[in-house]
């Protein structure tokens, strides 16, 4: 599925990070625990990876972070958003991750293409998190990021992520056949 670039309207520089409930921080390497408990609930990777389904390794985590930190156009943790003391906001519970790569290896960044991909936590889903994130993402590619088409791709069995494209108006470009065992 698709989403080409259309107009949207720039946010304050302060606020750019933030949107209604959340806030988007870069993964910490002292967040990383947090990240593989993301990764490791079952239905996280497997709905986001045509993969064989398999606990998770420390290993293949660690390659995970590492090679999302390096290529990723963006790929934060999502946090709901508390407020200090004084009133400011800050980051409370990381409730799941986002991320914008380029679409393979052989895509090269001057086609200002890029595909999406995000995880919640079981718990924070179907309460309108991944909606939010999701509009937040696609506002910072079309609008800060000079990016002109975002691409995805979900199993045909993932019915909330496909509902979820379709509300925010991705476009159905094509589908694989038996593509993965399942
Ligand atoms: C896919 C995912 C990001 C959606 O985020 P979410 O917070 O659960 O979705 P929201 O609450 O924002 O719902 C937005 C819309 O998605 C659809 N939706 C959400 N959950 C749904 C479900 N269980 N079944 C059908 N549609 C659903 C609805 O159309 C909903 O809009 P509506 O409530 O106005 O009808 C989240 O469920 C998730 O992290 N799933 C596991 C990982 C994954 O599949 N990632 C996507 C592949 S990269």
């Amino acid at each position: 599925m698709t989403l080409s670039n259309m107009k949207r309207l720039p946010r304050p520089v302060n606020t750019l990070f933030v949107s209604e409930k959340l806030v988007y921080r870069s993964v910490q390497m002292s967040d990383l625990d947090i990240f593989y408990q993301i990764i490791s609930e079952p239905g996280c990777m497997e709905m986001g990876h045509p993969l064989i389904s398999r606990p998770p390794t420390q290993k293949s985590m660690d390659h995970f972070v590492e090679s999302y930190q390096k290529k990723a156009l963006i790929f934060v943790f999502i946090w709901l958003q508390e407020k200090s003391e004084n009133g400011h906001i800050i980051a409370g519970k990381p409730i799941g991750s986002l991320n914008m790569s380029p679409p393979s290896l052989q895509a090269r960044e001057d086609h200002r293409s890029t595909s999406f991909s995000i995880w919640l936590l079981e718990e924070y889903r179907g309460k309108g998190y991944g909606e939010e994130a999701t509009n937040w993402a696609v506002d910072w590619a079309f609008i800060y990021a000079g990016v002109h088409r975002i691409e995805l791709w979900s199993f045909s069995f993932n019915e909330a992520a496909i509902r979820l494209w379709e509300k925010i108006g991705f476009k159905l470009e094509g589908r694989k056949r038996e593509n993965v065992w399942f």
